[in-house]
């Protein structure tokens, strides 16, 4: 079945919750770097909630979310009014890649967080991205690859500790086949600043944000992890072995003492790198 990313939704938004403490901290490093900018594009926003972190850091700014998916860009807009924005940020749907987004341009930022990998040719879309900066300070920062997230010790306590390392496997093959993600995504191809380079960009600075919620993990964290174990399970539950799709099935039982709906020892730790580049 061809995944859509009207379907991932919920998925996103949670994903976006649970992740605000880090992107805060991305956009403080960049408004920190370059406090003027007076139009700011979100490319790829999904449904908005970066871009309210980027209207707060940058509260001056215009600021522009652009999406290809309908259902993501009628949801930006709407969270966009109720943070009382409506006045400075709006959403529109556009994509790289069907020259949408010239009408957008010139822009002081543009601001693009995982979504590059996803495309075919990363390369073009890095240089369609640059074509939309300020000439001579447009800056583009990109959000791609760092470290998977871990939410427990070792072995989970169902399985083996590789047991989370073959999970990930198997999940990064599935999104290669179903997202068209290249091996620059997955650590088999160029590196960002090299695929920077290549797009004619000139590559500025990269920084690595953890996002560290350590345990006894809220209620929003528990519900992400057991949404994201859940997922798995649906996207690749039939392509494990008996033993670890038994150790997962374990972890989403909640009649089993160590599913994750009892643990008190649930964290997350994650790491996602954003790099910065000017025309060059
Ligand atoms: C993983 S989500 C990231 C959303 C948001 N940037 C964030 O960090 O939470 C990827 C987004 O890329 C969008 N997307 C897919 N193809 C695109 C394209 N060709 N141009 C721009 N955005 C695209 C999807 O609609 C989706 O909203």
């Amino acid at each position: 079945m061809t995944a859509t990313w009207e379907d991932e939704l919920a998925t996103v938004e949670r994903d976006a919750a649970v992740s605000e403490p880090m992107v805060r901290q991305a956009v403080r490093w960049l408004s920190d770097r370059h406090p003027l900018g007076s139009r700011v594009l979100d490319v790829g926003s999904g449904p908005g909630c970066g871009t309210v972190l980027l209207a707060e850091g940058f509260p001056a700014s215009e600021v522009i979310a652009v999406d290809p998916t309908p259902g993501f860009v009628e949801r930006a807009a709407a969270r966009f009014a109720e943070h009382g924005l409506g006045h400075r940020v709006r959403a529109e749907f556009g994509a790289i890649g069907d020259s949408s987004l010239a009408a957008l341009a010139p822009a002081d930022l543009v601001w693009c967080a995982h979504v590059v990998h996803h495309l075919p040719d990363p390369v073009a879309a890095l240089r369609e991205l640059s074509t939309l900066l300020t000439p001579g300070s447009g800056v583009l920062a990109i959000a791609e690859g760092g470290l998977p997230a871990r939410f427990l010790p070792g072995g989970y306590g169902v399985g083996n500790p590789s047991f989370v390392n073959r999970l990930e496997a198997t999940l990064s093959d599935h999104f290669v086949e179903s997202w068209s993600l290249t091996g620059a995504a997955v650590g088999g191809g160029r590196d960002w600043p090299l695929l920077l380079a290549d797009a004619g960009l000139r590559h500025q600075a990269s920084k690595t944000f953890l996002l560290d919620l350590p345990a006894p993990a809220g209620d929003d964290v528990r519900r992400h992890v057991i949404d994201r174990f859940t997922r798995i399970q649906r996207l690749i539950g039939d392509q494990l072995s008996t033993e670890d799709a038994a150790a997962l099935a374990r972890l989403l039982d909640p009649a089993d003492p160590v599913a994750l709906t009892h643990r008190q020892d649930l964290f997350v730790l994650q790491a996602t790198t954003w790099h910065l580049a000017t025309g060059a």
